[in-house]
């Protein structure tokens, strides 16, 4: 003991020493330093959670005695939070017995809640920067808020964290059983102790132990798992296909990935990726949904006679429920499993899930069933078939409204984005497919592979809509779906902007600049028929013609390249293919005139069988040369282009004679006429 008097000279010294070691923790601050518990009564955007810390028993004694770290939700979490707020549920946010800043922060933080279970760190690498950000299991941590450095009345160091979500721990159903912080296994056995609202899963539970594979998700370290719930059991048949390959699928090992944290796309591997078989997993998210529902999905790279290959979507309907050794997801359906329709696909997210009706494909649905449904009819019939599936986003277009309310153009449109064969990614790769029929007739669909190191992304173009897909593959018993990013067939660009940004009609687009031949075709009150060379035309052009190309491409000579273009576009009608053939049929004097010229041009189909020479389609004469119309049909807001195979262009076209300027004298004299396939 320590008597008052005898030691006071001590004391002082300890006292000026404690004084000069405080200084030093924190050089900069020059008052008195504050108590985390000051702090938080100071901050009126966390009395939420001061609130509850001082209505904890623990919680306030830990404040106000031992050394800890608090992770604080903001009032504005509280408020967003759903679940129940009771008194222990502050314990999940701290962590007694250290004092940890930010950057002390190591993988796991165990907390005070019963059975001590951990919060998990994920360090998020932020775009290309070398900034992280750092989450709490699904919590973002506010790091300007963050790390405030405090000391209690026992002289006790304390941090405070401040995140932007409720921390929430498994919690039991009643207060009379405990769930103290099992593993995943525990979960299972124990799932019906454990808050779920309406789920159950007690069928993947009685798969998993039939297979006898407990000890997969007893692993420890962290992991992320993937529970299917009993109503993504149905149909009959699909209980016995969750084998131990398939249940494998369902963990990715040694990655807790709670899903803010998780970048969308990104493939994960399963335990399921051996030399057998290969199995990825991957989230994406619904961005234009509020709720932000989120999707995982499997994909099956390599697959085997009783695991087929193709992407397994399921929506997640539980998500970020933190575990011992890691995190759970609960999801409406098991991944892996193709064992139903095209047609079962896009009707499995409507009211399986209860309350649920936003299904990824949820407004390509409506709009095939407000349109009395024949399109399902007809992909139900399919032995084999592809649908480029246009998201949900993909609709929120306003130039969809006007088209929407015409019956048989939405049925065209919708035959436009299916295809009578299975197309997986790699057989379009592997084949390299670059065109197929769609099911609307004389409509194909144009396939462009864009290669970013290792990632291949495909493009298809649909009546002049150039969509990107964003999920290949999802496999179905009868065939594919692709979903993509924009809804085919509805034109959202003017003629200008096509060409603007079409990498097949750069060359076209080059020489449109003269003059600011182009300009006009930005006019949304304006109407073409543009005959527009593909860049291969301009090449073909070059071989046969070398001077006069060349000459068209010096910007010396703008006018020349004006005028020859003029011989291409249409002004004031905007015909496609079929029209124009039918037009010049009925007869042949109500021909459009080209700007610059009368132009004699025969328009002929030719079909599939008559095709042995060449390839089958629209083909236009000019000159006595056959063009074939390689991508006809593009529409435009303002009109539409027809992309052809070679250039309406001759040798005497341009020439350059003392300061001369225009066309060569063939020009003047030709004839204008577009004349019908008959006569071809
Ligand atoms: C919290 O601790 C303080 C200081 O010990 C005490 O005055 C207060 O009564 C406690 N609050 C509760 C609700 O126990
Ligand atoms: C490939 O795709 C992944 C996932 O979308 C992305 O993170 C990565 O940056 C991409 N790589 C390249 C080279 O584009
Ligand atoms: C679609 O756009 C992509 C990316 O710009 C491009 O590579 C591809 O060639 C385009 N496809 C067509 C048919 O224009
Ligand atoms: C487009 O074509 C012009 C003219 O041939 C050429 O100079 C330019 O580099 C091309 N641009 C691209 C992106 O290919
Ligand atoms: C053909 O079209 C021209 C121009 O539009 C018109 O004057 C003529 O009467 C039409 N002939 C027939 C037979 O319809």
């Amino acid at each position: 003991m320590c008597r008052l008097k005898k030691c006071g000279g001590a004391a002082k010294t300890l006292l000026v020493l404690a004084v000069g070691l405080v200084l030093v923790a924190q050089p900069a601050l020059g008052a008195p330093r504050k108590s985390v518990k000051q702090k938080l009564q100071e901050d009126p955007e966390l009395s939420q959670f001061y609130l509850l810390l001082e209505q904890n028993v623990l919680a306030n004694f830990t404040l106000n005695f031992h050394k800890a770290t608090f992770f604080a939700p903001t009032n504005e979490a509280f408020q967003r939070f759903k679940g129940p707020v009771d008194d222990k549920l502050i314990l999940y946010h701290i962590a007694s017995g250290v004092s940890q800043t930010l950057d002390k922060l190591s993988d796991t933080v165990t907390t005070s809640y019963d059975g001590s279970p951990p919060l998990w760190v994920t360090r998020l690498q932020k775009g290309n920067t070398n900034k992280k950000e750092l989450f709490i299991n699904n919590a973002k941590v506010l790091e300007k808020r963050s790390n405030f450095q405090g000391v209690n009345s026992q002289n006790s160091p304390q941090v405070l964290h401040v995140i932007d979500e409720v921390l929430v721990p498994l919690t039991s159903v009643s207060t009379d059983t405990s769930v103290d912080n099992p593993d995943a296994a525990g979960f299972l056995a124990q799932s019906e102790s454990v808050q779920l609202g309406s789920h159950r899963v007690r069928s993947f539970r009685q798969r998993v132990n039939q297979n006898q594979k407990e000890a997969v998700f007893k692993a420890g370290g962290g992991n992320t798992f993937f529970i299917p719930v009993d109503e993504g059991f149905k149909p009959p048949p699909r209980p016995e296909k969750i084998d131990m390959k398939v249940i494998d699928g369902h963990v990715i090992p040694g990655r807790v990935l709670f899903i803010r944290p998780t970048p969308t796309g990104e493939e994960f591997d399963t335990l399921a990726f051996t030399d057998n078989i290969r199995v990825q997993v991957s989230f994406s998210t619904q961005p234009d949904d509020k709720s932000h529902r989120a999707y995982v999905s499997s994909n099956t790279v390599v697959g085997d006679t009783s695991h087929p290959t193709g992407v397994v979507m399921a929506e997640i309907v539980h998500a970020n429920i933190p575990v011992k050794n890691g995190v759970v997801h609960l999801i409406h359906r098991p991944l892996m499993v193709v064992d139903t329709t095209v047609t079962q696909f896009l009707q499995s997210f409507k009211g399986i899930v209860s309350e649920k009706e936003d299904g990824p494909l949820n407004k390509l649905y409506e709009v095939i069933m407000d349109h009395g449904g024949e399109f399902m009819t007809q992909i139900t019939n399919m032995k084999s078939l592809t649908l480029f599936a246009p998201s949900n986003a993909a609709w929120a277009n306003a130039n969809l409204n006007n088209i929407l309310q015409t019956k048989d153009k939405v049925k065209e449109i919708l035959r436009m984005h299916l295809v009578a064969e299975k197309l997986p990614l790699e057989t379009i790769l592997s084949e390299n497919i670059i065109q197929v029929e769609s099911a609307a007739a004389r409509k194909n669909l144009y396939f462009n592979v864009i290669r970013h190191g290792h990632n291949e992304t495909l493009t298809v173009e649909g009546g002049g809509v150039n969509a990107t897909v964003v999920q290949p593959n999802i496999a179905a018993t009868n065939g594919i779906v692709h979903i993509i990013d924009r809804v085919l067939g509805i034109p959202y660009s003017t003629v200008g902007e096509k060409l603007a940004t079409d990498p097949a009609l750069n060359k076209t687009f080059w020489l449109a600049q003269s003059e600011r031949f182009n300009e006009q075709l930005n006019n949304p009150h304006k109407r073409f028929t543009f005959f527009v060379p593909r860049d291969a035309a301009w090449e073909k052009a070059e071989l046969h013609y070398p001077s006069t190309h060349k000459k068209l491409f010096m910007r010396d000579f703008q006018y020349h390249a004006k005028s020859i273009l003029e011989r291409h576009l249409i002004v004031d009608q905007a015909f496609t293919m079929a029209e124009l053939k039918d037009l010049f049929q009925r007869n042949e004097s109500a021909v459009p005139h080209t700007v610059r010229d009368v132009l004699h041009i025969k328009v002929k189909e030719i079909d599939k069988t008559e095709a042995e020479t060449g390839e089958a389609g629209y083909y236009i004469e000019w000159q006595g040369e056959r063009i074939l119309v390689s991508r006809p049909d593009v529409e435009c807001t303002n009109g539409i282009i027809h992309v052809i195979d070679s250039a309406l262009l001759r040798d005497t076209d341009v020439y350059v004679t003392g300061g001369v300027r225009g066309l060569g004298p063939v020009m003047s004299v030709l004839t204008l006429l577009l004349a019908a396939t008959l006569a071809f």
